[in-house]
């Protein structure tokens, strides 16, 4: 297939390319870089470097695509309470582009949701913009007939997370630590609880919501949510311990919440995604 990737040379968007490239597709990318890395880049795919709030036409990168995942985005809370005009705007902007775009091509779209949106949507600028995004999926699903599924991704970990700046991962700041020999920083008392998914198992989510979208014959994705998880939780401490090092607690951050915890049963029946990966097991890889 012919697939268009937002957000390409982030996290979750370089391995879906890896994985979408392995399995023979063509792929595109656009990313303007911002909190992505040109080492990210893979072979075989096609890369732009473009803003997505400048964009109004795609089809000089890829003509008649047959999916767009659109994971582009500014993608954390804490530089999102910072910064909320940034993070409102970029987001915001960037889905109404590209919804706009697959609009006039009748191009199915692929969205990243995020589990924020069960911790209140007026939690964070960041939460805010996603939950914008899902509506307006369902907004041109409704008007226009749009095929579009929302994918609402559970803390996600794994190879190419990021490490270190404001857009850091939970696990990828644990990683770096621990390499490093330091104490793992853990806000607050490290009760609350999260969902952590492996990157392979959201990989495969997403995958299996573009063979549904391209196989459907009489059926139209319209804003379908699946919940994208492994089911399980964990408290940070819980998490941090695992590493088996020194522990230190710094304040807790504001936009936090205490627990998530994903259902997938309906994507589990409708997609048939069964995540498998287990973190305790991972970070018993990563430590050695
Ligand atoms: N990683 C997680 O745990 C998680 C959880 C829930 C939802 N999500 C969602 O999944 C998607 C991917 O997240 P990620 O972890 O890979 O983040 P990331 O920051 O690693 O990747 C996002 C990419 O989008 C690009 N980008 C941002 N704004 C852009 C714009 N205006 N034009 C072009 N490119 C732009 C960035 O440069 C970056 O490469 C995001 O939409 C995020 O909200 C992620």
């Amino acid at each position: 297939m012919r697939v268009l990737v937002t957000g390409g040379v982030g996290f979750v968007g370089t391995n879906l390319i890896k994985r979408l490239l392995k399995d023979g597709h063509e792929v595109v990318s656009i990313d303007n870089y911002s909190t992505g890395f040109k080492e990210n880049e893979q072979e075989g795919c096609e890369y732009h470097n473009f803003n997505l709030q400048h964009i109004y036409d795609f089809d000089s990168y890829m003509e008649n695509p047959d999916v767009v995942f659109h994971l582009a985005a500014l993608a954390r809370i804490q530089p999102s309470i910072k910064n909320p005009t940034i993070a409102i705007q970029n987001n915001f902007d960037s889905t109404l582009n590209v919804l706009e775009w697959a609009r006039k091509n009748n191009t199915p779209v692929v969205f990243a949701g995020s589990s924020s949106f069960h911790h209140g949507l007026w939690g964070s600028p960041y939460a805010w913009s996603k939950h914008a995004g899902e509506q307006l999926c369902r907004l041109y699903s409704n008007v226009y007939d749009l095929s579009t599924i929302i994918c609402r991704f559970y803390n996600v970990y794994g190879p190419h997370q990021l490490e270190e700046g404001t857009y850091a991962t939970v696990l990828g700041i644990f990683e770096k630590q621990y390499r490093e020999g330091k104490p793992l920083t853990v806000t607050g008392d490290g009760q609350q609880r999260r969902d952590f998914t492996h990157i392979e198992d959201i990989v495969d989510g997403l995958i299996k919501c573009m063979e549904a979208m391209h196989g459907a014959v009489d059926m139209r994705y319209a804003g379908e949510i699946f919940e994208l998880g492994r089911g399980v939780n964990f408290s940070i401490k819980e998490i941090a311990e695992m590493f088996g090092t020194e522990i230190e607690y710094i304040p807790k951050r504001p936009g936090e919440y205490d627990v998530t915890l994903c259902d997938y049963s309906k994507a589990n029946e409708t997609l048939d995604y069964n995540p498998v990966k287990n973190i305790d097991e991972y970070i018993k890889e990563v430590i050695g």
